[in-house]
């Protein structure tokens, strides 16, 4: 009796050691896609704030530094884990649709979609939901006072920083679009020039509306002042923002996606975003194949055919959860992975006309921002937010100084009509009142018993399989250095090509892929990961920012 009693005992007690993570990392990690906002972020934890007062002042802070990337006139997603609680939780700030919006608003009278309607201007701005998240995180999960977290960016805005390369170069980039809006052009290109790098960029307008927030808190933004300034210029320059949309918006509180790979747990964004449902799909379908076994040639075979089913069901299900209905549980299980695997040939690529009849396009160049930050005592915070295009619909409100997104983008404006980033759908992600567009972004955090990673990145719709091979390396041993650094590919089921960095395939993968009839495209390297990882044993912190672009991590 008293050994079955034992043996029970070490049963339960035996996947609770495995899963036993020390409490506390005991160091600080911040990773972000810009030097000064990381500053920011550690910063703000060396003053007592946890991971999530982090997150706000990092988050607001790249509004400052890198507004063609993110800002508070856009949105994204938070994915949160509470130390104390063992507790994950996801923050929705995703913009929705103006409640005057319509599913045919851009096409013309034919029916024939009018081409950068959705991209330009006013017309093409969702509602914002980042101001409405970061009072919401720090309200709910903060230690300091909202005013503390945004300081650091109110005086950026307020005080000015030195111009970045990275910077110049995307206001160089989009002179066209920033010119249209006068309020815009005057802060990025002042006296009408492409201001040099280390220029002095001064943004008083942006700040004044920062501490609007930073004293109001949602107020600030969303009644008002400020918002009846945003709610005329949007009109009066052909959009449809009404002030009750702004009234109306709120955060939505979510349970993270989580799923598996092997023995290796996944916590990532649930829809709106189609990023954790895509990436679970591909690794179910991974999953029945033996990859370290493989050949180089045969593991990528597959994880592109893995892309691009899981892809292709992104084009026909996914949306807005508060307005279709979608077969999760079909599309996560492990029998439906399965059928999928069956009708992958071994030697063969499967063209995506078998698939689907849609027509689409290459993705074209984006920018969006991402952030992953760990405290000492383990709080973790992921974050992917965006105004979707680079400066997103250029059109500042007078003012203001906030550039509005373009995230109407990422709806559907006519079945199998490509947008942006070249994804199809249908009418899962057609435009209606005060939906959310359906999104790739998302933020991950990846356990196994040995420890944990934070990861994210943009890139429209590279996003997910660059998440996707980030989760493979990590279970593979690498460190967020390696996560960041891997050499990426692409497959998204329409366009029926592979798009993947000159390092990415040997000759000889490229012969074998081209062989089984793939369509490669070398691009530009391209993404902005930024990766922290937490070895228990070693008790080691890793934290990296992609080598690609700007961003700096710190460990401490
Ligand atoms: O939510 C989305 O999927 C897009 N708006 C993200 C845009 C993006 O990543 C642009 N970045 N490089």
């Amino acid at each position: 009796m008293k050994t079955r009693i034992g043996v029970l005992l070490g049963l339960l007690i035996l996947p609770l050691l495995i899963s036993a993570a020390p409490l506390k990392p005991g160091h600080d990690a911040v990773a972000s896609a810009h030097p000064l906002a990381t500053q920011v972020g550690m910063q703000i934890l060396a003053q007592g704030g946890n991971a999530f007062d982090a997150a706000v002042a990092v988050s607001a802070a790249l509004a400052v530094v890198e507004p063609y990337s993110s800002g508070i006139g856009g949105g994204g997603f938070w994915l949160l884990h509470l130390a104390k609680d063992d507790h994950d939780t996801f923050i929705d700030g995703r913009e929705y649709a103006p409640a005057a919006a319509s599913a045919s608003m851009y096409q013309d009278k034919n029916g024939e979609v009018i081409p950068g309607a959705s991209l330009n201007g006013p017309l093409s701005a969702a509602i914002p939901g980042e101001p409405a998240a970061l009072v919401y995180l720090n309200k709910h999960y903060g230690r300091l006072t909202l005013a503390q977290d945004l300081a650091p960016a109110i005086k950026l805005a307020r005080d000015g920083f030195p111009l970045d390369r990275l910077f110049h170069e995307m206001i160089a980039n989009r002179v066209d679009k920033l010119k249209q809006w006068p309020a815009a052009a005057a802060v990025f290109m002042p006296g009408d020039q492409v201001p040099p790098a280390g220029y002095l960029l001064k943004q008083p307008d942006l700040a004044r509306t920062l501490e609007l927030i930073a004293s109001k808190g949602d107020a600030g933004f969303y009644t008002g002042e400020l918002a009846k300034a945003m709610v005329d210029a949007v009109r009066a320059n052909g959009g449809i923002w009404s002030l009750a949309d702004l009234r109306d918006y709120k955060v939505i509180e979510r349970q993270p996606l989580v799923g598996s790979y092997h023995d290796m747990r996944i916590v990532s964004a649930p829809p709106p975003s189609s990023g954790g449902i895509v990436m679970l799909e591909a690794l179910n379908i991974l999953s029945g194949y033996d990859l370290p076994l493989l050949s180089d040639v045969m593991q990528k075979h597959y994880i592109i055919e893995a892309m691009r089913y899981a892809y292709r069901d992104r084009a026909e299900y996914l949306g807005d959860p508060a307005f279709v209905k979608m077969p999760l549980p079909r599309l996560l299980s492990p029998y439906y992975a399965a059928g999928l695997r069956v009708s992958i040939l071994p030697d063969k690529a499967t063209p995506s006309s078998d698939l689907a009849p849609v027509l689409a396009q290459a993705p074209e160049s984006d920018h969006t921002t991402h952030i992953s930050i760990l405290d000492k005592d383990g709080n973790r915070v992921a974050a992917t937010f965006t105004v979707n295009f680079r400066f997103g619909s250029g059109f500042m409100p007078p003012g203001t100084g906030v550039i509005l997104n373009d995230e109407m983008d990422d709806f559907v404006s006519k079945t199998g009509v490509p947008n942006g980033f070249g994804l199809v759908g249908n009418s899962a992600n057609a435009i209606a009142p005060h939906k959310r567009p359906l999104s790739s972004m998302m933020p991950t955090f990846l356990v196994t018993k040995d420890g944990l990673a934070i990861l994210g990145t943009p890139g429209g719709s590279r996003i997910i399989s660059m998440v996707l091979l980030g989760t493979l390396d990590y279970y593979r041993g690498g460190d967020a250095e390696s996560i960041v650094s891997i050499p990426r590919y692409h497959m998204q089921y329409l366009p029926d090509a592979v798009y993947y960095e000159p390092d990415a395939f040997t000759p000889e993968a490229i012969t074998g892929l081209g062989k089984m009839g793939y369509t490669l495209r070398q691009t530009n390297p391209y993404g902005n990961m930024q990766a922290i990882t937490w070895d228990y044993k070693s008790g080691k912190v890793t934290a990296a920012s992609d080598p690609r672009d700007i961003g700096t991590a710190i460990v401490k």
